[in-house]
């Protein structure tokens, strides 16, 4: 039984359990509306508290339900059947009360939470809407401009900010059951609060609220459901609560076999299964303190990361100069987190105090896992790596954040090579979600399962990857970088190509990206594969040249750009480039359109995909696409190239 009905004098507890997250699957519907039915038919019962086993308040309703036939009690038939109760219902919520978990909450009279509990609307990010009654029902609750910002931007909010803003009526402190209890028995001879879909949106600016909307539309990148969710909205304020109820119903079964819901919740799943093993098969080693080698952008991420997930953090760098910088470089980020009111300055103080530079590698010895961030030079990173590995315990984990040079060689360079690893970050380190974990062939896999460990510790989203030249997502980026070239050497122009990136979806196009990283460091790589390119291999040496008239990109105000500021400008010189390097070549330009342009580009993404998996590189295609939406801004809602190829 996942739901279940016990009295505690005249006021029943009815309990869903319905691991791991209480999704409102269709046992627990029916299970509830039984209840519902009970309490109401029950004299001796005078109101009744809506709770639940386990981690969490409901998180939603069952996503694994989407791609079957609905399945009756639907959930919006169990919230009205809730509000239409005639006896109070308070809903007791800690952990997360999420999408068709916080739409039930709405449907009780009262709303009580534990001051951890979170309480959100995050359909939008599964390419939906509110379905049961969400969209009408909160913003009668904390009106139309907070209802809004919850929905389409489906971030949760912390308890005190609910209660802030009405959301809830009451913050537990203690004992979430008891104290739910003392308050159903305050409010028993209480007048039933009006439900709230028959109550009006309380008044706002309707100006600023279609200014609000228009931002969300233009934010919504060809995602369809911010602006579905902000019709429904408009509904909800502007018809009363049966139509706009039915409205929603329509539009949440619409967005629901929509390819962007279908491809948003493949890539959920695919989140949640990657990696899942790798703690499994060994036991991670205890980590207090990490090593970050190298102060640069990498490595002052990576140590603000760590610092930010509660590790002690010995910073080092090469000489005194360098160290100050990236120590300023750290506090920087900490102190923009503080800013952000991410952090309170408690937690900034005490993340400041576990922060040690040393310019001298003994400062390594108390680290249990080192992570080398120096510059992308093979020889250099094993002089590091001989360095560290006389100083590091026996038991520390080596890693690497190389981008993309073979960490089985660098790993060659320490006694007991087993205990190297790649962790690859991308920038910014702290922001995001994204880690590669390269595992090279014999690694110890409680090295592994301790970089897994780190991973989660830090809130990244960790993909296992094999050693080859960029990994996954590197490796793709290449290959369809690679094939841009060939395209504006065959008659495209970087623009198209970046107008096309964006239109499908990206925030931005390869060209304007490498603007924004700079062009020399893929230049530096190129100039050292040099030696080993077939000659047989085409090459386009645009990059190459704009690099050598010092055009590195927004760093140096030119690159495959003009910059003014911050603004991007088509320089003529540029297409001379691009159209005389064709000539050279004997190329006859031909026009492209934009479908065969990202066609192009998403078959090679696919095809080095393949190559990779075949090789073993990532386990699974679920894997790849993980890569490419959290860490290359491939359009989340498009689900990802390798899912894109299976629909
Ligand atoms: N349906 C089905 N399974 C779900 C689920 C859901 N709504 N939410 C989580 N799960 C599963 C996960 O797939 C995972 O399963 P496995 O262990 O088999 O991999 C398990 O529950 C635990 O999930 P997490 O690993 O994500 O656990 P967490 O503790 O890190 O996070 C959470 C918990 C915050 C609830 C997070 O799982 C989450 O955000 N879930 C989705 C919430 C959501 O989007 N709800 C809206 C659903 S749509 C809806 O409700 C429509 C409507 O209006 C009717
Ligand atoms: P960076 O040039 O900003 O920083 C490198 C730092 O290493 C410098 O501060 C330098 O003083 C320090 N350093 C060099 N030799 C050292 C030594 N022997 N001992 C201690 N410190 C030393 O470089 P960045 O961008 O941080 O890159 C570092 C590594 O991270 C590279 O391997 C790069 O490929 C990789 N990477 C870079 C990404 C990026 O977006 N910049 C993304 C992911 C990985």
């Amino acid at each position: 039984m996942c739901v279940t009905v016990h009295s505690e004098d005249t006021i029943a507890l009815v309990e869903i359990n319905n691991p791991p997250v209480n999704a409102t699957s269709q046992p627990v519907r029916q299970g509830l509306m039984r209840a519902i039915a009970q309490v109401e038919h029950d004299p001796a019962i005078r109101s009744a508290i809506l709770i639940c086993a386990g981690r969490s308040f409901v998180a939603g309703a069952d996503i694994r339900e989407f791609d079957k036939p609905p399945m009756e009690p639907h959930l919006p038939d169990v919230a009205l059947a809730l509000e239409a109760a005639t006896k109070p219902w308070i809903a007791a919520i800690h952990g997360a009360a999420l999408g068709g978990g916080l739409e039930l909450a709405l449907s009780c009279h009262y709303r009580m939470a534990t001051a951890t509990a979170k309480l959100g609307l995050p359909e939008v990010t599964l390419g939906l809407l509110p379905g049961a009654g969400g969209t009408v029902r909160l913003p009668r609750l904390i009106g139309a401009p907070q209802a809004l910002k919850m929905m389409a931007s489906g971030k949760p909010v912390e308890a005190q900010v609910a209660h802030e803003t009405g959301l809830i009526d009451a913050i537990v402190l203690t004992d979430l059951r008891a104290e739910t209890l003392e308050f159903a028995r305050t409010h028993l001879t209480d007048p039933l609060p009006v439900a709230l879909s028959k109550r009006s949106v309380p008044d706002h600016d309707p100006d600023a609220l279609e200014q609000q909307i228009r931002k969300i539309i233009a934010k919504a990148r060809g995602q369809k459901s911010p602006k579905a969710v902000c019709d429904a909205l408009r509904t909800a304020v502007l018809s009363d609560a049966t139509e706009a109820l039915a409205a929603e119903r329509r539009l949440f079964l619409k967005l629901k076999s929509d390819p962007q819901s279908k491809a948003l919740r493949h890539i959920f799943f695919a989140e949640r299964a990657v990696g899942k093993d790798l703690t499994k098969r060994a036991e991670p080693r205890p980590i207090e303190t990490i090593g970050v080698i190298g102060g640069g952008t990498m490595g002052a991420g990576i140590a603000a990361a760590s610092l930010l997930a509660g590790f002690r953090v010995a910073l080092i760098e090469r000489d005194g100069g360098a160290l100050t910088s990236g120590m300023e470089r750290v506090r920087k980020t900490l102190a923009g987190s503080l800013q952000r009111e991410l952090i309170t300055q408690s937690d900034h103080d005490t993340f400041i105090d576990a922060l040690n530079g040393s310019t001298s590698y003994d400062g390594l010895s108390q680290s249990d896992l080192i992570v080398e961030a120096v510059f992308e030079d093979m020889d250099v990173k094993r002089a590091v790596f001989t360095e560290l590995d006389k100083v590091a315990k026996p038991q520390a984990v080596l890693a690497t954040n190389t981008s993309y040079l073979d960490v089985a060689q660098i790993a060659q360079a320490v006694e007991d090579p087993p205990r190297v690893i790649g962790l690859h970050f991308f920038s910014p380190a702290h922001i995001m979600k994204l880690l590669e974990l390269v595992i090279p062939p014999g690694a110890d896999p409680s090295a592994v399962a301790t970089g897994a460990a780190f991973g989660k510790r830090l809130g990244k989203i960790t993909v296992p990857a094999g050693v080859c030249d960029g990994f996954i997502g590197n490796r793709i980026m290449s290959a369809y970088r690679r094939e841009c070239e060939y395209m504006i050497e065959d008659g495209a122009l970087p623009a198209q190509i970046d107008e096309t990136m964006r239109n499908f979806g990206f925030p931005m196009g390869i060209f304007e990206m490498q603007d924004l990283a700079g062009l020399d460091i893929a230049w530096a790589m190129r100039k050292r594969r040099a030696r080993t390119r077939p000659a047989s291999e085409r090459y386009v040496e645009i990059a190459d040249k704009l690099c050598e008239a010092g055009r590195f990109g927004r760093k140096t105000g030119r690159g495959w750009y003009l910059y003014d500021g911050n603004t991007a400008q088509v320089d003529p010189e540029v297409t001379t480039l691009i159209e005389a390097e064709a000539a050279r070549k004997n190329i006859t330009r031909c026009s492209f359109t934009q479908d065969e342009i990202m066609d192009q580009i998403l078959l090679i993404m696919q095809r080095e995909g393949q190559a990779i998996l075949d090789e073993g590189i990532a386990a699974r295609p679920d894997d790849i696409d993980v890569v490419m939406v959290n860490g290359y801004g491939f359009p989340r809602w498009r689900g990802g190239p390798m899912f894109m190829s299976k629909v």
